[in-house]
């Protein structure tokens, strides 16, 4: 046995020195926990004795196909010189001994980016065949971290739920499992509709007795993290009112906020319209006395906005796109002198209007007094009129005075008459006059 080993030795010493170099890593996966420094070894033979010149370089290989491999570092004998790449700097450093044929690389503080595979190439002048290079895995491992747990579905009776369960970090990928406990903290057996796969446990039918804890621990090489689940199944109506209250809420807050953003945005662009239009004529009276308001036919808003604040403004925008501002400024500047002279004209007609308001007022006031003076002599002649009313009320009592006279002398007469009437009847009565009668008496019936 010992004698065919020594055999084999010398076959391959004789076929190495046929083929020349051989370079080898022992292993083909070597483990580092995350920010552990790491040696990976790389060993290698020649069949030159005392070599002039060795190059030793370490290369991370690409991870996906198409990418670009990145080279650690290159060492070179006899000048014993390191040039390292940036990635790596004062992070990776050759151990190389001739002698013994060793050509490691040392890696400190390692990341998950180191989690690749590595390779180690030595070239010697003169020894070009043979196995000039060998590779090898650097598995990164990385502690999960504790996982995240949540509920997929509605945690309601009659339904089915699934409860996640995710570490962020963890390398190799952690694997999880559940196990439940009841609300009395009592280890659970499991439905047997129950599956956990993949940190994902689906519970099926759920009623209130599947309340309880769960707990996920998700592990890898390294170490294990858990995380402790509280699962309150709800009757069906208390988690209907309960989201019927949420959409309630939900609904009425997304309207209050879309009332405020329609009422932001047009205070917003009324402001904008303000400060550019604030912005033209500031420029515009820059250099001249203000004018007056009149003139500058404002709407009351513009006068809220600060000189300085729409200057700003105005500068701003001008930086951006001057040329284009300049000549849509000066659009509306011929635009504005328009306006004003217009705004003039009108001015003037209304001065016009006004003058002749003025004296359509005057002559309405004399015919005001005109008026007045009338009514006054109105009621002159209404006094003249009331007198002359008296006067005749008082002819008229006096008539009626004389009225009462005359029935007075009436009565009177007809008393007389009576006695004359008396007087005739005594004398028809004694017939001394009936021979001397007046023929008048004669018609008297
Ligand atoms: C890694 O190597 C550096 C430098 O050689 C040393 O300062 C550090 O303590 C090492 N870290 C560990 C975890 O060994
Ligand atoms: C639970 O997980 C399974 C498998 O991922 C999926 O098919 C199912 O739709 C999930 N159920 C709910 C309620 O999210
Ligand atoms: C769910 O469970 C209830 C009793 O807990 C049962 O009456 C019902 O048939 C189950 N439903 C299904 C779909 O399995
Ligand atoms: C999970 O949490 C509950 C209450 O918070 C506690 O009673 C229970 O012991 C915890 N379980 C584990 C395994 O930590």
């Amino acid at each position: 046995m010992e004698k065919m080993i020594w055999t084999l030795v010398l076959l391959s010493a004789v076929w190495s020195g046929v083929a020349a170099i051989t370079v080898n890593i022992p292993q083909t996966v070597y483990e580092v926990a995350r920010g552990d420094n790491v040696t990976l070894p790389c060993t290698f033979t020649t069949t030159v004795t005392s070599p002039k010149l060795v190059v030793v370089t370490w290369t991370a290989l690409a991870q996906v196909e198409g990418a670009l491999d990145d080279i650690v570092l290159t060492y070179y004998y006899p000048d014993d010189e390191t040039d390292v790449q940036d990635n790596y700097k004062d992070r990776a450093s050759p151990i190389v001994d001739l002698k013994t044929g060793t050509a490691n690389l040392k890696l400190n503080s390692v990341t998950l980016n180191d989690n690749r595979e590595f390779e180690c190439q030595v070239q010697i002048p003169k020894d070009p065949k043979g196995q000039t290079a060998d590779k090898a895995r650097l598995l990164v491992l990385v502690a999960p971290s504790p996982p995240i747990c949540k509920t997929q579905g509605k945690a309601e009776y009659g339904q089915n739920i699934n409860l996640t369960c995710v570490s962020e970090e963890g390398s190799p990928a952690p694997t999880y499992k559940w196990a439940g406990y009841t609300v009395a903290n009592q280890p659970r057996v499991p439905d047997p509709k129950t599956t956990d796969q993949g940190g994902i446990l689906s519970l099926f039918n759920i009623t209130k007795d599947t309340s309880g804890f769960y707990i996920c621990t998700s592990s890898n090489k390294i170490r294990s993290a858990t995380c402790n689940f509280t699962l309150s199944v709800m009757p069906p109506s208390m988690m209907s009112i309960g989201s019927t209250a949420a959409i309630i809420g939900g609904v009425a807050a997304v309207l209050i906020f879309l009332v405020i953003i329609i009422y932001c945005c047009c205070c917003k662009n009324k402001k904008k319209d303000a400060i550019y239009e604030m912005g033209i004529h500031e420029e515009e009276h820059h250099d001249k006395e203000p004018v007056n308001g009149e003139s500058r036919h404002g709407n009351g808003q513009e006068t809220n906005i600060r000189p300085d604040e729409a200057k700003v403004d105005l500068s701003y925008d001008r930086r951006k796109d001057y040329d284009d501002r300049r000549s849509d400024y000066d659009d509306r500047r011929s635009d504005y002198d328009d306006r004003r002279s217009d705004n003039t004209d009108r001015r003037k007609d209304y001065d016009d209007r006004r003058s002749d308001y003025d004296d359509r007022r005057s002559d309405y006031t004399d015919r005001r007094k005109d008026y007045d003076d009338r009514r006054s002599d109105y009621d002159d002649r209404r006094s003249d009129y009331d007198d002359r009313r008296k006067d005749y009320n008082d002819r008229r009592s006096d008539y009626d005075d004389r009225r009462s006279d005359y029935d007075d002398r009436r009565s009177d007469y007809d008393d007389r008459r009576n006695k004359y009437g008396d007087r005739r009847e005594r004398y028809d009565d004694e017939g001394r006059y009936n021979d001397r009668r007046d023929p008048r008496s004669d018609n008297r019936p």
